[in-house]
């Protein structure tokens, strides 16, 4: 029975650690590595003081056990100095093992880089329901994908344009909230392979929290360069005119693309080479990014409830010419 609730927190672990790219256990650079030996460092002394315990107890159980043919109850005993001292010095060790790195590892966490001049800074924005990533000494800001440079650190300012948020990207750092009290908290990691890693909004944010997520693309610093050249190039826009029309009076009232647009909604360019479509339609060869692009646009409450895209009016035909530009707006890097 004692063992029950154990497993039931391993099976627990286990579930949720399905997803590959979510998995705390699988780092992919050494914040997210620091935390893994801290797990495990934890756990390893927690099985050795289960080990002990239930040796002691069984090894009593046995020892003290009623003999045959005793009536009498056994020699009650009290108090016993030197065991007490034991059974408090030991776990005072055994905090302190844990205390010591913990502290130490929190404390490099969140570390301010800001005024480092070889991090490549982010302002990061959480919004009810996506994410937006500015990068100041560019002049880049994008949405959703957040493209980085492998073997840099990457220095975070955080904060929220609503309600409280938490930036976690599992495999590759601890988790930071985005408060709405208009402190900007500072974190940094970062991830020395090229890849994709899932990030996640780790805060109950409403309807759509957990359809709050965001890639994180880490690429060669000379395809971070070029990225960084292609964002910054003008806007380019539909070619079809009536297309280009509808698409600035619908869509560039609060999306930007290039130098042109607002910045109320995420920003939209190259966004036909991004992992998504509004971060949980999942571009892939089923599910072509125009395709979700145009459920998207067609529906946005019912991929996202509770998101402030509104359903806009618009013609199946120039849905699907909207969504064909955007599928074919990719950035060369
Ligand atoms: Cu944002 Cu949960």
């Amino acid at each position: 029975k004692r063992l029950l609730p154990l497993m039931a927190s391993i099976a627990l672990l286990l579930s949720a650690c399905g997803r590959e790219d979510l998995s705390a256990l699988r780092p992919q650079g050494p914040v997210a590595q620091g935390s893994y030996d801290l797990m495990k460092l934890a756990i390893s002394i927690m099985i050795c003081v289960l080990l002990v315990v239930f040796g002691i107890a069984t090894y009593v159980w046995i020892k003290f056990r009623r003999k045959k043919g005793q009536t009498e109850p056994p020699e009650q005993v009290e108090g016993n100095f030197k065991l007490e001292v034991i059974w408090t010095v030991i776990p005072l060790i055994l905090v302190f093992i844990l205390a010591v790195p913990t502290i130490q590892k929190v404390f490099a966490m969140g570390e301010d880089y800001t005024k480092d001049k070889n991090a490549v800074h982010v302002k990061v924005t959480s919004h009810q329901f996506w994410w937006e990533f500015e990068y100041p000494d560019y002049g880049v800001k994008t949405a959703q994908d957040l493209i980085i440079p492998t073997n840099k650190r990457i220095s975070f300012q955080l904060k929220t344009a609503d309600v409280l948020h938490s930036f976690w990207v599992p495999s590759l750092s601890g988790k930071i909230d985005t408060n709405p009290d208009g402190t900007i908290n500072k974190w940094s990691f970062t991830a020395p392979k090229e890849g994709v890693y899932l990030g996640k909004c780790a805060e109950l944010c409403g309807q759509s929290h957990a359809l709050m997520e965001f890639k994180v693309k880490a690429v060669s610093p000379e395809s971070f360069d070029r990225w960084v050249a292609a964002m910054k190039e003008p806007a380019k826009l539909p070619e079809d005119p009536q297309i280009a029309e509808t698409f600035k009076n619908q869509c560039l009232t609060c999306h930007a693309v290039g130098d042109q647009g607002g910045p109320a909604a995420p920003n939209l360019t190259g966004i036909g080479g991004r992992e998504t479509v509004a971060s949980i339609l999942i571009n892939d060869e089923s599910h072509p990014v125009k395709e979700n692009l145009k459920k998207w646009i067609s529906d946005p409450q019912k991929v996202k409830p509770g998101n402030l895209m509104p359903k806009v009016d618009l013609t199946a035909e120039q849905i699907d010419g909207i969504a064909d530009y955007l599928a074919n707006y990719k950035l060369n890097y």
